[in-house]
């Protein structure tokens, strides 16, 4: 055929077949691939695969057919417990002003967000307090200036800086831009210095950057201890993100965070199929008479009616992919699926309706204690790593009768002992152990995105930063991919400059 055209002409069609060529493995399906999915399949119903469901729903329109796998609760890692009839955030439980997509489904799904009160805060070396917040604003303002001079403004800014770039992710992604990996993405937010984040302890950042040690270690590494039960070694881009959660404005949502995944399910209009998925498995199989052959994902998943399969176009995983959180066997992939043995973090959170012991934090006399929350600095003698007063996630502000319930942090469950230490009386105890996040140990490596052609993995962006936020930005994100991939749009995935580009754009 070619002969029968011009040079010129020739040249006007070789052009997009050699980007293609240059595109690599997805060409070869492009052909098979230009009609829309017929079905795509979502393990896991946490905020992450609710999310994604809904953005899928979006990008491919009403008539491909989602089905979310969940061996559980809906919700994952957001869930409530329920101490004396009343429920509290068990798992993740605060969320940024700036979490865009966090914020946009609350007002999507028309859930609300009270205001929440928030009490006195000491921060407890194990021997005594390092610092105390009292009722007097003004006050609290001069005796940080007096402790760490402008560490605390000086953080606030790098903090804010570091935010200010992060949101860009927003931008591209409003304009369907996608990345096919997490350093990627990275990248695109704030170039090499982000990357440099994930090599970086948050402790070797900011003492760079000119913190003081006495500030790290009294403010930072307790922060980090409340948030990732670890202490300033986590890397410095989860530590920024758990600096940004320790900011003024956080909320929750009424009723509990796990509402907004019930909400996405529905909104979505997908299909939940209770069940584990035990196994994926690519098929290769005949297309009709006319011959050719077809690639689907076989899903094997044990529900109450038993061991099920099914084929999928698509999938997207929305879970850890360690084996004591997801036990997912990969069969017959070529190239093979890696092991993920990158481990997850044990904490565990108690809930405790009762009366502190003020004498174990060093008060001998209980009415001069005021602190409803309490961090605590680095040291082996201490078994918590944090104890706070909780709000109930409905009504917030009517009293309770009686103690308050506290919320401990621990590595690991408490002992007898332990918690006759740590209160003077209680009734109720309720305990949730969780793998919670990733044990960060920089320099840090992510996960890939594309586990195979059309194959997702979400919580590879944990590692970047585990919170529910990084969940719908890697869900938003698998979607945009799984679709350009799709229909070969390969011009809207990992696009440099994109900052300079959208910036001109308008
Ligand atoms: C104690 C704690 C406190 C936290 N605090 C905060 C906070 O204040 N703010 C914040 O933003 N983030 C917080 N986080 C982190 C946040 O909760 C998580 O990052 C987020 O919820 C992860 O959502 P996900 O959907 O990616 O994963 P998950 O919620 O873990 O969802 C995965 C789902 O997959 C299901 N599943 C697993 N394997 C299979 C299988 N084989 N077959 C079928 N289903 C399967 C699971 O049951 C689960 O429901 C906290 C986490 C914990 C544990
Ligand atoms: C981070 O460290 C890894 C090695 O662990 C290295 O390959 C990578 O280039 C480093 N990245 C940056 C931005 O320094
Ligand atoms: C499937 O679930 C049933 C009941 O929960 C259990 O007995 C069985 O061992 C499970 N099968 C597999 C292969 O996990
Ligand atoms: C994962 O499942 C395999 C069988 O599918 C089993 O042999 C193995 O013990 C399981 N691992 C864990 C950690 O549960
Ligand atoms: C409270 O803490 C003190 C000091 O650790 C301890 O001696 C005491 O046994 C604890 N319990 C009560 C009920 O006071």
């Amino acid at each position: 055929m070619a002969e029968t055209v011009s040079g010129r002409r020739f040249l006007f069609l070789a052009l997009p077949l050699l980007a293609a060529l240059g595109r690599g493995p997805a060409h070869a399906a492009a052909q098979e691939l230009r009609h829309p999915p017929a079905r795509i399949g979502v393990i896991g119903a946490g905020i992450g695969g609710t999310s994604a469901a809904y953005f899928l729903r979006q990008k491919f329109g009403k008539d491909v057919q989602i089905d979310v796998f969940e061996r559980g609760e809906v919700g994952g890692r957001l869930a409530t417990v329920n101490v004396e009839g009343r429920y509290y955030e068990a798992g993740g439980s605060i969320i940024h002003p700036l979490n865009l997509h966090m914020k946009h489904f609350v007002k999507e799904l028309g859930l609300s967000v009270p205001h929440s009160q928030g009490g006195l805060l000491g921060i407890y070396s194990g021997d005594e307090f390092v610092f105390e917040e009292s009722s007097w604003y003004v006050w609290n303002f001069f005796k940080l200036l007096w402790y760490y001079g402008l560490n605390p403004v000086r953080m606030y800014l790098w903090v804010e800086e570091i935010l200010d770039k992060f949101m860009r992710i927003y931008r591209y992604q409003s304009h369907d831009y996608a990345f096919s990996s997490n350093e990627g993405l990275l990248h695109a937010l704030g170039g090499a210095d982000f990357l440099q984040m994930l090599n970086r302890t948050i402790d070797e950042a900011m003492q760079k950057a000119g913190f003081s040690q006495k500030f790290i270690n009294q403010m930072v590494t307790p922060v980090m201890r409340v948030n990732y039960g670890q202490g300033a070694n986590i890397n410095s881009f989860v530590g920024a993100v758990s600096l940004a959660g320790a900011d003024s404005g956080l909320w929750s949502i009424e009723g509990g965070n796990k509402l907004v995944c019930t909400g996405l399910l529905y909104a979505s209009k997908a299909q939940l199929i209770p069940g584990t998925v035990i196994s994926l498995e690519e098929k290769t199989l005949q297309k009709g008479r006319t011959g050719g052959t077809v690639k689907r994902y076989e899903v094997t998943y044990n529900s109450t009616s038993g061991l099920t399969t099914d084929l999928y176009d698509i999938i997207l995983i929305a879970t850890p992919l360690y084996r004591k959180i997801a036990n997912i066997t990969f069969r017959n992939f070529s190239p093979s699926i890696p092991e993920f043995s990158q481990p997850y973090h044990q904490t565990v959170a108690t809930f405790v309706h009762g009366h502190i012991n003020t004498t174990f934090f060093g008060y001998q006399d209980p009415s001069a204690f005021h602190l409803s929350g309490i961090f605590t600095m680095e040291n082996p003698k201490l078994f918590i790593n944090s104890i706070g007063v909780v709000s109930p996630v409905q009504d917030k502000m009517k009293e309770l009768q009686g103690p308050p319930v506290w919320k401990v942090f621990s590595p690991q469950p408490l002992t007898k002992e332990q918690m006759d230490l740590l209160f003077s009386s209680y009734d109720s105890v309720e305990v949730k152990e969780w793998l919670a996040y990733p044990h960060y140990s920089p320099p840090e490596k992510c996960p890939p995105v594309v586990l195979h052609d059309r194959m997702y993995y979400l919580n590879s962006i944990e590692w970047v930063a585990s919170a529910m936020e990084m969940s719908a930005i890697s869900a938003k994100n698998a979607a945009l991919l799984a679709y350009h991939r799709w229909y070969n749009k390969m011009d809207m995935i990992d696009q440099e400059d994109l900052h300079e580009r959208l910036r001109t754009e308008l």
